[in-house]
C-alpha cells in the first residue's frame, strides 16, 4: 500500500456512500462540522483520510474522491450498533454534553469501541510514511492515539476533540475513564475547542492518573523517563471562501428573495439550522418563540421561523424521542397560530445543499443558535460569513464554543426561557446601525480566524512538539 506523509483519521470519511432505489451507488458530503472543517485542509496536502463510509458491511478498496485519497474502514451491522450508535453516541456523546440525555453504560459497547478503535489505528499505522504525521479526530476514536503510538513510535500523533470535554464530576461516571485518558495521551498534542475543555481534561489527568501537569503540559511516564503531551485550545472555524463565492452569485441572491416571497414577505425571518440533536436546544427555542406569539409580542403575519433540522442518528432512542417532541411542539404552535396565508414555523426535517443553505442565511434577519452545550457550532460562523451587507442579528447560546469568540452576538442562556424571549426580541427589533456595528466585529473575527488559521495553529504546535521530542 502507498504510504502518506499525513494521515487524517476520523470516524466518517468526508463522503457517505448512498444507494438509490435502483441499487445505484453515489457519494454525498457527510454530515456535521468535522467534515466541513477538515475537507479544505486535506485538499491542500498530500495525505490520506481513514474513515467509515457511513453504512454497515461495506468493503471497499482505497479510492480517490474530490482529490482526496480515502481509506475506507468496514464496520459490521453489530459494530455500527454497539460502537457508533452505542458507545460513541449513547455513552460518550451525552456524557460529554453535560448529561443533557442520560448516558448508557454497557460493557459490550465498550468492547466494540476498543475493537473498532484498533481497526482504525491499524489502518492509520499502515497508511503513514516513516516519521509521518497522523491526525486523529473526535470522540469516536479516543483510543486511537495511544494505539497508533504503540504500533508506530516513529510517527507524530495529533488528536483534536471537536465536542466538549466534561468537568471531572461528570467525567468520573465513565467506567472506562482511565483507559480513555491514556488513549488520548498517546498523542503529542491534544487539541480542544475551548480553554475550559483543556482545563477539565488536564484536571482529569491529574486527579485520575496522578501524572505531573504543568500549565498545558503533561509528563506521561515512559519506561525511560517521560514524554511531554501538550493539551490546549485551538478553536475550530470554517472555510469562508465557498460562502463568500456563493453570496456573490446572482442566482443565490434571487433564491433568497424567492424564499422571502414564498413565505408571504414577512417583515422578519428567523432561522435555526441544526442536526436534529438534543444538544442543540431546538425545543427551548421553539418554546420561547411560541410564547412570544401567544403573548402577542410577535405576530404571525409579521414573522416566520424556519427550522432546518437535518436527520441524525435516527436509530438512537434519545433522537427518536426528540423528533417526536419537536414535531408535536411545531404542530401545536402552527395549529394555534397559523393563518391561511402565514405559517409560524416552517419545519424542514431535511438536509440541503450548501447553495440552498446560503440562500436561507441571506434571507434570515435573525439566526437562532440556542445549543444547551456545543463544542463550537459552525452554523453561527457560516451565518456571519454570509452577511457581507453587515445586516442580521445572531442570538447565540453561552454554552457554545463559538460564544468565547463571538462576543458581539446577543448572548443567551437558553435554559432561561424569559431571557431567551427577550434576546429574540432584541434581535428582531435591533436597529440597522446596531446590527451593522455588531456584524462588522463578528465578521472580522470569522474572516480572520478561518479554518486554515485553525489547522495551521494546530499543525504548528504538533510540529514543534516533534522538534522537542527528537
Ligand atoms: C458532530 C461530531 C462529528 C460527527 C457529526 C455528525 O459534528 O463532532 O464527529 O461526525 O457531529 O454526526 P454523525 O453521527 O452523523 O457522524
Amino acid at each position: 500500500m502507498t504510504a502518506y506523509e499525513f494521515v487524517v483519521v476520523a470516524n466518517r470519511l468526508p463522503v457517505d456512500r448512498t444507494v438509490g432505489d435502483d441499487g445505484s451507488e453515489a457519494w454525498r458530503t457527510s454530515p456535521g462540522g468535522l467534515v466541513a472543517a477538515l475537507e479544505p485542509v486535506m485538499r491542500a496536502v498530500d495525505g490520506a483520510w481513514v474513515g467509515w463510509p457511513g453504512q454497515p458491511d461495506v468493503e471497499l478498496e482505497p479510492f480517490t474522491e474530490h482529490g482526496i485519497r480515502l481509506v475506507p474502514i468496514t464496520l459490521s451491522a453489530q459494530e455500527v450498533e454497539e460502537f457508533y450508535e452505542g458507545f460513541a453516541n449513547d455513552t460518550i456523546w451525552p456524557l460529554y454534553h453535560d448529561v443533557i440525555a442520560p448516558p448508557q453504560y454497557h460493557r459490550e459497547w465498550w468492547d466494540a469501541y476498543v475493537t473498532v478503535n484498533r481497526r482504525f489505528a491499524e489502518a492509520a499505522a499502515s497508511a503513514v510514511k516513516e516519521n509521518g504525521t497522523v491526525w486523529v479526530h473526535d470522540y469516536q476514536l479516543q483510543l486511537v492515539p495511544e494505539m497508533v503510538r504503540s504500533l508506530r513510535p516513529d510517527v507524530t500523533v495529533g488528536y483534536f476533540h471537536h465536542i466538549p470535554f466534561p468537568m471531572h464530576g461528570l467525567y468520573a461516571q465513565l467506567p472506562w475513564r482511565d483507559q480513555v485518558l491514556r488513549g488520548l495521551l498517546g498523542a503529542d498534542v491534544v487539541g480542544f475547542q475551548r480553554p475550559q475543555d483543556a482545563t477539565y481534561f488536564l484536571a482529569a489527568v491529574r486527579r485520575r492518573l496522578k501524572y505531573d501537569v504543568k500549565q498545558a503540559t503533561v509528563a506521561v511516564p515512559t519506561p525511560d523517563g517521560h514524554r511531554r503531551v501538550i493539551a490546549k485550545a485551538f478553536p475550530i472555524s470554517i472555510d469562508t471562501s465557498p460562502y463568500l463565492e456563493l453570496i456573490a452569485k446572482p442566482e443565490v441572491q434571487v433564491r433568497a428573495a424567492e424564499i422571502r416571497h414564498s413565505l408571504g414577505n414577512p417583515k422578519k425571518i428567523l432561522l435555526g439550522v441544526d442536526r436534529l440533536d438534543y444538544t442543540k436546544g431546538i425545543r427551548h427555542r421553539i418554546k420561547a418563540y411560541g410564547e412570544l406569539l401567544a403573548e402577542g409580542r410577535l405576530n404571525v403575519e409579521d414573522v416566520t421561523f424556519i427550522q432546518v433540522a437535518s436527520p441524525s442518528r435516527e436509530r438512537v432512542d434519545a433522537y427518536v424521542h426528540l423528533r417526536d417532541e419537536i414535531e408535536l411542539a411545531v404542530g401545536r404552535i402552527n395549529g394555534n397560530t397559523d393563518t391561511v396565508g402565514h405559517s409560524a414555523i416552517r419545519y424542514l426535517h431535511q438536509a440541503f445543499p450548501r447553495e440552498e443553505m446560503v440562500a436561507l442565511y441571506l434571507a434570515a434577519d435573525v439566526m437562532l443558535v440556542t445549543a444547551l452545550r456545543d463544542g463550537m457550532n459552525l452554523v453561527a460562523k457560516e451565518y456571519i460569513a454570509t452577511r457581507a451587507d453587515n445586516r442580521g442579528a445572531l442570538v447565540l447560546s453561552e454554552f457554545t464554543g463559538a460564544a468565547d469568540e463571538l462576543r458581539q452576538a446577543v448572548l443567551v442562556n437558553p435554559h432561561d426561557i424569559e431571557f431567551l424571549k427577550d434576546a429574540i426580541m432584541t434581535a428582531v427589533e435591533m436597529p440597522p446601525t446596531e446590527q451593522s456595528r455588531r456584524m462588522r466585529a463578528l465578521r472580522r473575527r470569522v474572516l480572520e480566524h478561518d479554518v486554515s488559521a485553525w489547522s495551521s495553529s494546530f499543525l504548528e504546535a504538533l510540529a514543534s512538539s516533534r522538534s522537542t521530542r527528537s
